[in-house]
């Protein structure tokens, strides 16, 4: 069945396209906006109120009215045409987890410059890490060599294997410079170590790390490469045949602004065969669909997806240079501004290779809750506590002036401390 008598016979259930407005969908700004009028005018495509600022997109990031609606109106209409559903192969499902996905595959691959066979839509980076980490033949004794500052997401699948089999997962600190984290990675290199498993983008800190040379590393020595994207899709650009990884892995609800649920994973051809299926159902040893034998989960939910593609299709329309450009700059606003406080501090790496739009910074005498629950109540901005200090993303919906706010009252608790209540 083509997509075009799929689309028809869905009928209800159509998403609605990114270049006519839905009802109600605020308009895309003109071309000949300024750049601060254009960013301000994609704030309206957001639905978390003027008065609030989110700041922790880290976690989980806010979704564009057209990804709500996308899912919403599926999931109605899905909910409505239920019983026109017929099971059969050519035309489409009314649930995920029985398909391939090609389209939503082919956008995602399109976004990361891989092929459409080697991306599995997955739920989250926490799988897409399990599925490489159980996925891969080890013996007692071999070595994979990740940072000390995994997030569980990225690191317990290899715990857990250690623990289990007696692999050896070594955790090594991250360093001041890039130059510091390939001499440590390479140092701490054996005989026996089979895979470097590290972060593009640090969790707690927002340190980038250096993926193309650490990539290059593992190939000179005989070692696979994994990289745990979670903080990267939607942040940064994402070139997977240029960053040389074997796999590579995200949470597309974070930066790329899906819903929550929303996961890919890219493993490189010719590294599919090496890799073994973790979840099984029909397809699970299909070696001639690529990365399909790794969306073996059964029911999903296909509201989901539509989502997702939706999210694909708002970051392409902005595209990912021009994201990068403004979360950079807003992040480099904000951490210049934190160098002329006393008593403020930041904990993120200061190299610029080094810093992402996710700056973790503190202020002396306050610690990481005290400082959140400030911001939050006096001017309803949310950061995330995070070990001394609190996590501060910057993405598309910030603005310039959001991040004077909170220098602002950064410079008044710095002065005057926190008040009473707080
Ligand atoms: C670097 C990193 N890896 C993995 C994860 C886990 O993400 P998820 O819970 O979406 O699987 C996170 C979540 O914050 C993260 O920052």
């Amino acid at each position: 069945m083509s997509e075009l008598s799929r689309r028809g016979f869905l009928g209800a259930l159509a998403v609605p396209a990114m270049t006519a407005a839905a009802p109600g969908l605020p308009p895309w700004p003109d071309a000949n906006l300024s750049e601060e009028e254009f960013w301000a005018s994609i704030r309206q495509q957001f639905t978390i109120p003027a008065h609030e600022t989110f700041f922790n997109t880290c976690t989980l990031g806010a979704m564009p009215r057209a990804v709500q609606d996308a899912v919403i109106e599926h999931f109605r209409g899905s909910a409505v045409t239920l019983a026109h559903w017929d099971y059969r192969p050519e035309n489409p499902d009314w649930f995920a987890g029985y398909r391939p996905q090609l389209e939503l595959r082919g956008k995602l691959a399109a976004l990361i410059h891989a092929d459409a066979e080697e991306v599995a839509v997955t739920q989250n980076a926490t799988l897409g890490m399990n599925f490489l980490a159980h996925g891969i033949d080890l013996r007692p004794g071999d070595e994979v060599l990740s940072t000390d500052q995994e997030h569980p997401g990225g690191r317990c699948g290899w715990e857990l294997r250690a623990k289990r089999e007696g692999m050896v997962w070594k955790p090594l600190p991250i360093g001041q410079s890039p130059e510091e984290i390939v001499r440590a990675f390479s140092a701490a290199m054996t005989a026996r170590t089979r895979v470097l498993a590290f972060p593009h983008i640090t969790s707690a800190l927002g340190v980038v790390l250096p993926v193309k040379r650490l990539c290059a590393l593992a190939r000179e020595r005989g070692a696979l490469s994994f990289v745990d994207g979670a903080q990267a899709v939607g942040q940064v650009r994402v070139d997977v045949r240029d960053l040389g990884c074997d796999a590579y892995y995200s949470s597309p609800h974070k930066w790329l602004l899906a819903p929550a649920g929303s996961g890919l994973l890219y493993v490189r051809r010719d590294r599919l065969p090496g890799l073994w299926t973790t979840l099984a159902s029909s397809e699970w040893d299909n070696q001639k669909a690529g990365a399909y034998r790794l969306m073996q989960y059964g029911t999903g939910n296909l509201s989901l997806l539509k989502g997702f593609e939706a999210a694909v299709d708002f970051h392409a329309r902005l595209g990912s240079q021009r994201v990068e450009q403004r979360v950079m700059f807003l992040a480099g606003r904000l951490r210049a501004g934190l160098r002329e406080i006393p008593g403020a501090a930041v904990y993120s790496r200061l190299h610029p290779e080094l810093t992402s739009a996710t700056t973790n910074w503190g202020l002396r005498g306050l610690n990481g809750a005290q400082l959140m629950d400030e911001l939050w109540n006096r001017e309803r901005i949310r950061v995330r506590a995070s070990g001394p200090g609190v996590r501060q993303c910057c993405h598309i919906y910030n603005s310039p002036l959001e991040v004077d706010r909170v220098l602002a009252l950064a410079r008044t608790l710095a002065t005057h401390g926190v008040s009473k209540s707080g």
